[in-house]
């Protein structure tokens, strides 16, 4: 393992000592300084190229060690294909890669050549989002290896940037700093065992967030009975750990504009309740916190970069448990809204957790749009796999810019359909709706059920059940929890909603 533990900024110019890594592009077209660095290399870069098959196509990388004729380590050349064509997420993987290959070549510090553009404010996001790429790739989840340590330390990384202008590279770093420390935290959150993260201190961990200027403020049961979330709570009840529901403000737009809110489902552990799962993997149910996760992973990633927009993070905690007093299939619970719902498996837990949680919401803050991140249903596993979360919504415009600054982040969505004909499969003799629909579409019908406490404001939900842990590694994320959302609605607000 590799820990990034320092970033710096040069001003550009030839490295002469240590570790250097040029990029280049397509056909092995460099840069002015790398190109300068290269003229000093005996025999030169084509004859090596050429037997390692290295023509700077993107991702790929070669190694000299001891470069003839340069006085230099090591030196990492880089492909990055047609840098004029990359976008974010391209720079960001390929800061992924390139940590990876630090880390495997145990490089402690390393000077990157960022010489790819003539543009310098394009010079300086595409360096800061590389960095932001390696400080993800660099995540590692290890605070309960205590014993079984590796016994080899892992590999401090530090690495110095040098750009045509350090101050604005800095600049965006600062940015993108805010950003990653907002990913990580959401990882870490889904990947804390679940007898340690709690409903308590998760609440707790979101209040932590008031050191940077969020306003915290933390429901218990006995605000959340007088406000009659009997839907919510209900969830909890066969826990013996209380539920709450956290509320995070951060206040940096205009006084009295509409707030952005973001909804998360903060099951903490997801047993199924009554309706009891399957023993095989169970264990990643400690997960199915992870629409609350990346509501507060953003919340810290809002606050951090100091984004001039109000928002709003509401996540409901609770623990799905079996016990002498669960909720029972069969049960009709009362939701704060008044509708009322028919339970017919305690499985569906997620859908009554944000039920009262999006009627909270919008009934208290009034917000410009509410958008839910929940990992509610295996359903949407089997559409989309883990590559795509599925976004429901009733307000076409949110599912445009949501596409964007998907394609934008590399944090994907893909639209599933909302309409009366679905809503139908969740009517009920028995009461208002029931928590859930057939056995087909059943990611839909859990949209429909959380549509019905919406008070038709423009609202969005992603189901993250596929996004948020479990995915195959990749150049960002070597680890079980994704962070999946932080960079995706990072992105929603950064492009469309900041003065
Ligand atoms: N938390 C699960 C959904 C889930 C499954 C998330 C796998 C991540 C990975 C959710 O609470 C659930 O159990 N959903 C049921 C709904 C069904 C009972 C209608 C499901 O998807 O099977
Ligand atoms: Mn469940
Ligand atoms: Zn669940």
């Amino acid at each position: 393992m590799s820990k990034l533990t320092k970033v710096s900024f040069a001003a550009l110019s030839p490295v002469t000592s240590g570790v250097a890594v040029l990029l280049s592009g397509e056909d092995l077209a460099f840069g002015p300084t790398a190109t300068d660095m290269l003229a000093s290399l005996s025999g030169g870069l084509e004859k090596v190229a050429k037997i390692a098959g290295f023509t700077g196509k993107k991702g790929t990388s070669l190694d000299l060690i001891a470069p003839a004729g340069l006085e230099l380590d090591r030196l990492i050349v880089l492909g990055v294909g047609k840098a004029a064509d990359l976008d974010q997420d391209a720079w960001v993987k390929l800061g992924g890669t390139l940590q990876g290959i630090l880390a495997s070549a145990k490089v402690p510090a390393a000077t990157l050549v960022f010489d790819a553009f003539d543009d310098e404010t394009v010079s300086a996001e595409c360096a800061a989002s590389m960095v932001m790429g390696a400080k993800l790739r660099s995540y590692d989840f290890d605070t309960y290896k205590i014993k079984s340590a590796p016994k080899e330390a892992p590999v401090k990384v530090k690495l110095t940037l040098a750009v045509a202008d350090p101050k604005a590279a800095k600049n965006a770093w600062n940015t993108c700093d805010g950003i990653s420390d907002g990913v990580v935290l959401a990882r870490t959150l889904v990947n804390e065992p679940p007898n340690v993260l709690g409903p308590v201190e998760f609440a707790k961990a979101a209040s932590d967030l008031s050191s940077l200027g969020v306003d915290v403020e933390i429901l218990t049961e006995k605000e959340m009975k007088k406000l009659k979330m009997g839907a919510l709570m209900a969830v909890a009840q066969g826990s013996v750990r209380p539920p709450r529901l956290a509320i995070m403000k951060w206040n940096g737009g205009k006084k009295g504009d509409a707030p952005l809110a973001f909804v998360g489902k903060g099951v903490v552990f997801d047993t199924g309740g009554i309706s009891i799962k399957p023993g095989a993997s169970m264990d990643e149910m400690k997960g199915d916190m992870g629409g609350a996760a990346a509501v507060t992973g953003l919340m810290k990633a809002l606050a951090s970069r100091k984004a001039k927009v109000n928002a709003i993070g509401v996540i409901g905690l609770v623990e799905n448990m079996p016990d002498g007093n669960a909720y029972r299939p069969g049960d009709i619970l009362t939701a704060m809204s008044g509708e009322t719902i028919e339970v017919l498996n305690t499985d569906a837990e997620g859908r009554l957790v944000l039920a009262d949680a999006l009627w909270y919401t919008q009934e208290r803050f009034k917000p410009a749009f509410m958008i839910d991140l929940a990992t509610l249903t295996g359903a949407v596993i089997i559409a989309l796999g883990n590559l795509n979360a599925g976004l429901f919504t009733n307000t076409d415009e949110l599912a445009e810019r949501l596409d964007k600054a998907g394609k934008l982040s590399g944090e994907h969505v893909w639209r599933l359909p909302l309409s009366a004909g679905y809503d139908k499969l969740i009517d009920t003799p028995n009461a208002d709706v029931k928590n859930t629909g057939g056995r087909t579409a059943g990611s839909i019908t859990a949209a429909q059920f959380l549509q019905r406490f919406t008070n038709d404001v423009p609202w969005v939900h992603l189901d993250i059940a596929g996004t948020a842990f479990g995915a195959p590694k990749d150049e960002i994320n070597q680890g079980w929890a994704s962070g999946y959302g932080v960079r995706l609605l990072d992105r929603l607000v950064s492009e469309y909603y900041e003065a």
